[in-house]
């Protein structure tokens, strides 16, 4: 009796189903290695920001303590983003007629608030305290890159759960979930 289906049949079956398995396993795949790839995660990308501020300038050239602007960093959650006043004490004599600080100036006479770009943000269900990081000597650099040799801040770490959790066995800090997670 002849077979019901040439044998082609079988070998089409077969490759389908082949085709299939690996779409259905290779599409997830891709996507997760995607999404820890540096440009989905902005790493490197330096953002651009309303007011051409430099920390080469700050930093390096004169001198400033990154405690002077972003005065939390050593006793709170948040490392804070310095207020436009911060930028007058300096910036009153010469350069406050200039173009580069319109904003600053605006800013101050109106009180609003200058808008900086975010550059390092986790998602809102992480937990992350600055303070005990900095307390327990770890630089700023470990985490930020060099930023004094930055023209525009850029996200230097992956800032990915294993990159925490990594650092945190390796120097005996909480590793369980309501650590980060609360
Ligand atoms: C004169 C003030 C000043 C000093 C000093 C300063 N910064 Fe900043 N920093 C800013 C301002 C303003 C911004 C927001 C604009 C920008 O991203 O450039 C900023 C942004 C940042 C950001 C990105 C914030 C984000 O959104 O994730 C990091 C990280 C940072 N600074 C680290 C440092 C470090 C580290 C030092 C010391 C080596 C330092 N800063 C010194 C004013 C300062
Ligand atoms: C401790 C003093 C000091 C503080 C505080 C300070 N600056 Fe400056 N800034 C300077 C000096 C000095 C220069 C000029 C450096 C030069 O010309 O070489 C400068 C230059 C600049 C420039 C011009 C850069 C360029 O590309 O020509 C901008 C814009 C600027 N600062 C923004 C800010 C902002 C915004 C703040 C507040 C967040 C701030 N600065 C706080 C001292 C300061
Ligand atoms: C252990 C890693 C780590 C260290 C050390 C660290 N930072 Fe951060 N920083 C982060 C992370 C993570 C974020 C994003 C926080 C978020 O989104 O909640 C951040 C955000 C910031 C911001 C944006 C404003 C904010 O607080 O969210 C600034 C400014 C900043 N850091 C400055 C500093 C400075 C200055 C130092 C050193 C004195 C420092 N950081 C040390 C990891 C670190
Ligand atoms: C370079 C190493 C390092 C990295 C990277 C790091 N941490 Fe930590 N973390 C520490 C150390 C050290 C401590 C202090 C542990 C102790 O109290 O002895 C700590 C403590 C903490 C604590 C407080 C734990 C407690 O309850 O005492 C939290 C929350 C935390 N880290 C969150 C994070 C998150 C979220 C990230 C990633 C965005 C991160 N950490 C990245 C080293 C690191
Ligand atoms: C030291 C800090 C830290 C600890 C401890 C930690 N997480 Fe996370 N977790 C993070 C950070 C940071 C992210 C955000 C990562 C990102 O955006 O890529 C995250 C993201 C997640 C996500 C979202 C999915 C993902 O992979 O992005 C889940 C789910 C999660 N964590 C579960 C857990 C569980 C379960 C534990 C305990 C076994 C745990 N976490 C312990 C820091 C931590």
């Amino acid at each position: 009796m002849a077979a019901p289906f040439p044998r082609w049949v079988n070998t089409l079956a077969r490759a389908t189903l082949i085709a299939a398995v690996c779409t259905l396993v290779g599409v997830p795949v891709a996507l997760m290695a995607w999404v820890r790839t540096p440009n989905a995660t902005r790493r490197f990308q330096p953002v651009a920001q309303p007011i051409a501020f430099d920390h080469r300038i700050h930093v390096t050239g004169q001198h400033i303590d990154c405690q002077y602007c972003h005065f939390s960093v050593e006793r709170a959650a948040s490392a804070g983003i310095p207020p436009s006043s911060t930028c007058v004490p300096c910036h009153s004599t010469v350069w406050m007629n200039s173009s580069a600080l319109s904003l600053v100036r605006q800013s101050v006479a109106t009180g609003t608030p200058l808008h900086w770009n975010r550059v390092n943000a986790l998602p809102g269900f992480v937990y992350f305290n600055h303070a005990i990081h900095v307390n327990k000597g770890i630089k700023c650099e470990n985490c930020h890159g060099r930023v004094e040799r930055m023209a525009r801040v850029y996200q230097a770490a992956p800032l990915t759960m294993s990159w925490c959790v990594d650092c945190h066995r390796t120097v005996r800090a909480p590793t369980n979930c309501t650590t980060c997670h609360r």
